[in-house]
């Protein structure tokens, strides 16, 4: 970017805050936030800003009011496909390490607590053979569904807004789910690949937790607004979901204390796109969209 453009770089990865937004929403053509940057509506509004586009570094657009950059007319763009495998992944990661006891493993050892091998020692939950529900089936639920089917033996159940064909489902080897609730009562295992948006806040609230089988283990690398934290978190304590894997928090990264104490969740800081390869390639994404905005072009990845 120092090369193409004038750029301010945050050198210092520190989140911007309301008043250096605001600076740089008047003095910047182009902003390119992360998913830590808050974009605030009432800025985007205001007279006098001189940015015309955001370039957002990630998938992810949450934190970024998209009704307010349309009606100030500013352009979003996001960085599709380069990190869906990478973070289907870390799902798959989490899958695993809340089944196996991962996490309560390796923090029993480095305390100096493993006594060694007995018939009954931490004993996890098999993940080959079970049922996984997926909700949200974009590019990243589908890199999972892929990961599930072939590499696990498992059964794919999934909820979607917009439901794959026929065709789709054949091929990935998924069954769609006739209601969440049916989703969330059959399934071992419940990953979130919906976006953050005002109808899936909460959608995983105390209510669906309690459709869930004490044994299901629920992962979460979307966006943590889409969990009630305090239901799973009672959930947790009270046994009745047998674990949680956790890449993404509502308030992150404050986590609160009560979760930071429970043996049966997994809890990762926002690592889904957390490679090299995908880092770069977002980067790389960034570019192109900023090239082809002030080119005059469509820029690849606009999303409003
Ligand atoms: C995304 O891309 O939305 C990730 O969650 C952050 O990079």
């Amino acid at each position: 970017m120092s090369e193409l453009f004038d750029a301010e770089l945050n050198a210092a990865d520190v989140p911007l805050d309301t008043d250096a937004f605001r600076r740089a929403f008047a003095g910047a053509d182009a902003i390119v936030p992360t998913v830590g940057d808050r974009i605030p509506g009432d800025i985007l509004g205001a007279s006098g800003g001189r940015t015309r586009i955001i370039a957002n570094y990630g998938v992810g657009t949450n934190h970024i009011d998209l009704d307010a950059a349309r009606v100030a007319g500013i352009v979003v763009t996001n960085t599709p496909d380069v990190l869906t495998e990478d973070t289907a992944d870390l799902a798959i990661t989490l899958l695993l390490m809340a089944a196996r006891r991962a996490g309560e493993g390796e923090r029993e050892l480095r305390a100096g607590r493993w006594s060694g091998w007995r018939p009954t020692h931490l004993l996890g939950t098999a993940m080959h053979g079970k049922t996984l529900g997926i909700i949200g089936m974009g590019r990243i639920g589908r890199a999972v569904a892929r990961r599930a089917v072939a590499g696990f033996g498992m059964r794919v159940l999934y909820h979607s807004r917009s439901p794959l064909s026929s065709d789709e489902e054949r091929v990935l080897g998924v069954v769609r789910a006739a209601s969440l609730d049916a989703l969330l009562a059959r399934s071992d295992f419940v990953t979130l690949h919906c976006p953050a948006t005002p109808e899936t806040r909460h959608l995983i609230d105390a209510r669906r937790l309690a459709q869930m089988q004490r044994s299901s283990f629920l992962i979460n690398t979307a966006r943590g607004d889409v969990v009630d934290t305090q239901a799973l978190t009672a959930a947790l304590t009270r046994g009745t979901i047998a674990g949680a894997g956790l890449d993404v928090y509502e308030d992150e990264p404050t986590i609160g204390a009560e979760l930071l104490a429970l043996e049966n969740a997994v809890l990762l800081p926002h690592l889904g796109s957390a490679t090299r390869e995908s880092r770069v390639a977002m980067g790389e994404r960034v570019v192109a969209n900023l090239v082809e905005f002030f080119a005059g072009r469509e820029p690849r990845d606009r999303i409003i």
